[in-house]
């Protein structure tokens, strides 16, 4: 919490009064609190009481000349960590989910760009009507974080849900969503692809390789410790799902394609897939049958689609395309003609000559436009944690 800008929007309910309260456990964790009053909260609590405690003036108004000159609602949107709505009224999530802005709380919340934490309280009766039902409905789905009020006698004397959670209970869940804004690749939808494919030659044999999908499983994870929503599309490897992650599973080069496509649009995708570049131009049915006349049936192959260069072309390409190399020689420079060739924004080049396909150390070149960077030899984790630090770093 230590130097974190919590802006505070007090809503007209008599639970105002418990935001005196969560102004001090705030500033006692070491955050920054600036308060806006709507009119009818300030019925409830005056502005000298929230000036006092937060040891900053405290903001009512559009209408102030003063503050409107150097555009006042727009910077105050802007300069918080977190935007935190307490007791976020009834009225309050109507205006907010129908993007109403007639008073300066309303317009703060449409123009800001930062994460909000709406922390409702109203009568039983109000909180269970169909119309706020569909108004928290929406505002979840469009990304505000909406507590559940709690359930207990209320000071309208009905009982039910409706009550304001207790402030060290606001605190954790402030808390807990500045730490989600500290992670790097929050509100990122990341995509990875991992692990071999498997080409059917008939019902029972299929063409492969030797991927084990440990790296591309290890980034899909590190991706999601960053904060991202990660979807992970696996070919056929007999790992666990990391936690947090979305897994698609599939077998094919050609499946593997289509869930790609189906997963966008992605902020970045990371093609670590050992997609296989062949597969046999036409399926047998049935089992191919040794028929005791010695011939070798033919398998005639056809390409595959190239899954990382027609992402690199489509018209919802993702913002960063990274694509990996494995190679048994000339491992940069071979890199560095399939970064042209892909129309992808970083090749990962590796040497897969030795055990590292399945094994659990990698060392990897990242290939870029202006130059490669080499990282020594080390667990896949880590190399999954270094080039997600460094995504996050290309995203950000
Ligand atoms: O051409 P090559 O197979 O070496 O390229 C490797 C990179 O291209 C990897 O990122 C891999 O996931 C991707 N790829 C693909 N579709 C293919 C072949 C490779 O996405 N059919």
């Amino acid at each position: 919490m230590q130097g974190k800008r919590i802006l505070l929007i007090v809503g007209g309910g008599i639970a105002a009064y418990k935001s005196c309260e969560l102004v001090r456990l705030i500033r006692r964790e070491g955050g920054e609190v600036t308060c806006v009053l709507t009119a009818g909260a300030a019925h409830f609590v005056t502005p000298m009481t929230l000036a006092a405690l937060s040891e900053n003036p405290v903001h009512t108004t559009l209408w102030d000349l003063d503050a409107e000159a150097k555009m006042g609602h727009i910077q105050l949107s802007r300069q918080a960590d977190l935007v935190v709505v307490c007791p976020a009224t009834a009225d309050l999530m109507a205006k907010m989910s129908a993007g109403i802005a007639d008073d300066l709380a309303a317009t703060l919340l449409l123009a800001t760009d930062k994460p909000v934490l709406a922390v409702p309280a109203m009568n039983v009766r109000m909180w269970q009507h169909a119309a706020t039902r569909r108004n928290v409905a929406t505002l979840r789905s469009d990304g505000v974080d909406v507590l559940e009020p709690d359930e207990g006698p209320m000071a309208c004397g009905e009982f039910g849900p409706g009550r304001l959670p207790e402030p060290a209970a606001i605190l954790a869940a402030i808390t807990a969503k500045l730490g989600d804004t500290a992670k790097p690749l929050a509100g990122k939808h990341v995509l990875v692809t991992a692990g071999p494919t498997h080409e059917p030659i008939d019902p029972v044999r299929y063409i492969a390789n030797r991927s084990s999908g440990r790296q591309g499983f290890a980034i899909a994870e590190a991706a999601a410790r960053a904060g991202a929503r990660v979807t992970l599309v696996a070919g056929p490897v007999a790992l666990p799902t990391p936690p947090g992650v979305t897994r698609v599973d599939v077998q094919t080069a050609r499946e593997m394609a289509a869930a790609v496509d189906a997963a966008l649009p992605a902020d970045a995708a990371i093609m670590v897939a050992a997609v296989a570049d062949w597969r046999v131009a036409a399926e047998a049915g049935q089992k191919l049958k040794k028929d005791g006349s010695g011939e070798i049936p033919p398998l005639t192959l056809t390409e595959n689609p190239d899954i990382l260069a027609r992402l690199a072309r489509a018209p919802n390409r993702p913002r960063l395309l990274v694509g990996f190399a494995a190679e048994t020689e000339h491992v940069v420079a071979h890199a560095e003609a399939k970064l042209a060739k892909k129309g992808a924004d970083w090749i990962v080049a590796n040497d897969v000559s030795g055990d590292v396909m399945g094994g659990a150390l990698n060392a990897v070149h990242i290939v870029r436009a202006g130059g490669v960077e080499s990282l020594p030899e080390m667990p896949k984790a880590a190399v999954a944690a270094a080039l997600i630090e460094r995504i996050a770093d290309a995203l950000s």
